[in-house]
């Protein structure tokens, strides 16, 4: 089978295929992975010695760059003393400090952080948190509505609440939770349909799930500050929780530290990951509002949120999670987050009136470019490449959500190489 990339593989690369299970692959006609032994700064490199700059900062996390130092000292210092313990009737340092620091900086009274290890797993949380706060009250609400283009995760609950007819999920319809979709909020005609769809159903549902202002693997679509502020005061008319997942949109990506904040917004759950260790240790949270928190006290044992993952509040992770906050503190992160949008917004001028492109968006450090239909994903990334960048173009859209620290070339590198690879699809071209 072809290989990604140029040049001899290395043995363990030929030895793992046969018991590696790829994400997202189709085993029988996807070329060999490209092998990746050492990260820095804004590059991975490959086992061939080559360095790329990570156009997609390994799916969001690495805001700092890989292997920041301030980061790897804290996992070091960490790993000496206590790399793991239960979290079930225990406390530990790193996640107490990293909760408080969390609700200082989240809006609002968005104070109470339950800690999990994956994205997909805090949106399981949120979801049940939800539906458990209406229970604990004697309201059976057990639905969800979700929007068109979202993506919560992979998990089944989570895959109830993606879009369901674009989606990778798509075949799985029938088989899922029964919930409800609507498109965004974005013009009259939506809020309208919005507002007819929750008159007729919003006894039954327990809250609204929805990415601010970017979504992401769902299609890469961008919204304005109104959506969200509609959404809130849909919620608050018919009693739903509003749950923002912030776990591709939090820590900078969209250059504020986080999204609700450009809305003025305060969801009632807000979940994160990705980037909340500074991309170095799985570690996600789901974040509720003081009221959510307080419809699970009572005398009665069943009304506590009965979840626990193994690997919670893992230390490590939240060492590194605490160090990432340090670095927004004492390095200018959320600038660089702006200026790449500008640079982007420069860089990709001219390219929405190529053939085949259907529309060019950048918000923060996320620039996207829609065309018609994708050339092959292969195709694309060697393109990419062979111009020095790791890009991993899918569902009709060319992306960059590259480390916050690229410098003024290296950003001009990224663009450059989506800049190719739209040319690449020009449907001219492939014919
Ligand atoms: C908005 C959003 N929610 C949830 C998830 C799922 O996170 P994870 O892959 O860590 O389970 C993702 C992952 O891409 C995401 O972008």
């Amino acid at each position: 089978m072809k290989a990604l990339v140029d040049g001899p593989l290395p043995q363990w690369l030929h030895d793992g295929l046969r018991h590696v299970w790829q994400p997202y692959t189709q085993h029988q006609t996807a070329p060999l992975p490209a092998p990746v032994v050492a990260a820095r700064e804004s590059r991975i490199q490959l086992a061939s010695g080559r360095w790329l700059i990570d156009g997609v900062a390994s799916w969001w996390t690495a805001v700092h760059g890989h292997a920041h130092p301030h980061l790897t000292a804290a996992v070091h210092a960490q790993l000496d003393r206590l790399p793991h313990v239960m979290f079930g009737s225990v406390a530990h340092e790193p996640a107490s400090t990293l909760a408080c620091r969390l609700a200082q900086l989240l809006p609002g009274d968005l104070d109470h952080v339950f800690f999990a290890e994956s994205g997909s797993v805090s949106v399981e949380v949120a979801m049940k948190m939800a539906v458990q706060y209406h229970l604990n009250q004697g309201e059976r609400r057990t639905r969800f509505l979700g929007f068109h283009h979202g993506y919560h995760g992979d998990t089944l609950a989570t895959m109830s609440v993606c879009d369901p007819d674009r989606s990778m999920h798509a075949h799985f319809a029938g088989f899922l939770p029964a919930q409800l979709h609507a498109a965004l909020p974005t013009d009259s005609a939506s809020l309208t349909a919005l507002e007819r769809l929750l008159e007729a159903h919003h006894t039954s549902l327990a809250g609204i799930m929805v990415e601010p202002l970017v979504q992401g693997a769902g299609g890469f679509r961008m919204h304005g500050p109104e959506a969200l502020q509609h959404l809130r005061r849909l919620c608050d008319r018919y009693g739903l929780l509003l749950i923002f997942d912030e776990i591709a949109t939090g820590f900078g990506r969209t250059g504020s530290m986080f999204a609700c904040e450009q809305a003025g917004v305060v969801p009632d759950i807000l979940t994160l990951s990705k980037a909340l260790t500074g991309g170095v240790m799985p570690l996600s949270c789901a974040v509720a509002r003081t009221p959510i928190f307080e419809a699970f006290q009572s005398q009665r044992a069943d009304h506590a949120l009965m979840h626990g993952p193994t690997f919670m509040a893992n230390p490590l992770a939240c060492a590194a999670a605490n160090a990432s906050l340090d670095l927004f503190e004492t390095e200018p992160r959320l600038e660089q987050a702006r200026a790449l949008e500008a640079w982007f917004t420069e860089d990709l001028r001219g390219v929405e009136t190529m053939p085949g492109v259907v529309e060019v968006r950048v918000k923060g450090a996320v620039a996207v470019i829609e065309v018609e239909a994708l050339a092959s994903q292969a195709e694309l990334m060697r393109i990419g490449m062979a111009q020095g960048v790791w890009l991993r173009p899918f569902g009709g859209c060319i992306y960059a959500t590259p480390p916050l620290v690229l410098s003024r070339a290296e950003a001009g590198q990224v663009a450059g190489a989506m800049r190719s690879m739209a040319e690449a699809c020009d449907p001219a071209r492939r014919l």
